[in-house]
């Protein structure tokens, strides 16, 4: 077996690039991946941002949630992915503990990109998170904020539930979206939270949202590789959909899902809240 990697056909997607999609209504397509065999079928499919996710601990290595990935595993499976690509951008998790303060958000980013060859960094939360992210980006280390269902805090979630679901709950979250752009976010996921709530953040915030079960008005799309191959033990979330099943194969399934979700038609309203 050999991964021969054609010429890119596009220019490699930046971080103002991004922006650009985002001021000309162009959604933004986006998907996990853990190895550069997958990696190379996102690349060709077309999809403009891969997430190596810590979504890794539960979907690749089995565990009930991402809070036992560890660092190395993120840099080694990053690498992995990067070998993959040529013009998507490639975006990292900074998995639970390794951004606790400035030093260790640092020095794990620092490893990400030099050693996993992430453009960008992704982190958890608001809050006292906003401090990090403006020390990471003063640092030139761009940064991916994630707000709503933020798996790492499972346990003080008390489940995977949908955030921001009432008026104040809704607000709070508003105010957590201004707070991490002011931080120099340049990107941010907006995980299981209702549709109505993540239109308004994403129409006041000038960065772009990325939704997962957040609705069609976000400015692109994410959802975890093996959920939309229908091959994720257990339930599918209600966010998610199985494209294998209905297109037949691995290259068709991802080209339909960058389609569907290029053209809004992805998702519909059985995958909100
Ligand atoms: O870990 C992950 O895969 C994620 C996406 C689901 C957004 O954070």
């Amino acid at each position: 077996m050999y991964v021969e990697i054609q010429a890119p056909t596009r220019k490699p997607i930046t971080v103002p690039a991004l922006q650009a999609m985002k001021r000309d209504g162009c959604k933004i397509v986006a998907l996990t991946a853990y190895d550069a065999s997958f990696a190379y079928q996102l690349e060709v499919a077309g999809i403009d941002l891969v997430l190596v996710g810590d979504s890794l601990g539960m979907v690749v290595q089995g565990h009930d949630s991402t809070l036992p990935v560890t660092l190395e595993a993120m840099v080694y499976h990053c690498a992995m992915v990067c070998r993959g690509l040529r013009s998507s951008m490639l975006v990292a998790d900074l998995p639970f503990m390794s951004y606790r303060d400035v030093d260790h958000a640092l020095q794990a980013s620092a490893r990400l990109m030099a050693e996993g060859g992430a453009v960008m960094v992704k982190l958890e939360g608001g809050g006292w998170v906003c401090e990090i992210m403006q020390r990471l980006t003063e640092r030139e280390v761009p940064v991916c904020a994630h707000l709503g269902l933020t798996p790492q805090s499972v346990h003080k979630l008390g489940g995977y539930r949908v955030q921001g679901r009432d008026a104040a709950a809704a607000e709070h979250l508003l105010d957590e979206a201004r707070a991490v752009q002011q931080a120099g976010a340049s990107l941010l996921v907006l995980e299981a939270v209702p549709a109505t709530v993540a239109e308004r953040i994403s129409r006041e915030l000038v960065i772009p949202t990325i939704g997962i079960g957040a609705g069609v008005d976000c400015d692109g799309q994410i959802l975890v590789l093996y959920d939309i191959l229908g091959i994720t033990p257990g339930q599918r979330p209600r966010f998610s959909k199985d494209f294998l099943c209905d297109h037949g194969s691995i290259p068709k399934a991802l080209r339909a899902y960058a389609e569907d979700v290029r053209s809004g038609r992805f998702p519909t309203s059985e995958h909100c809240y």
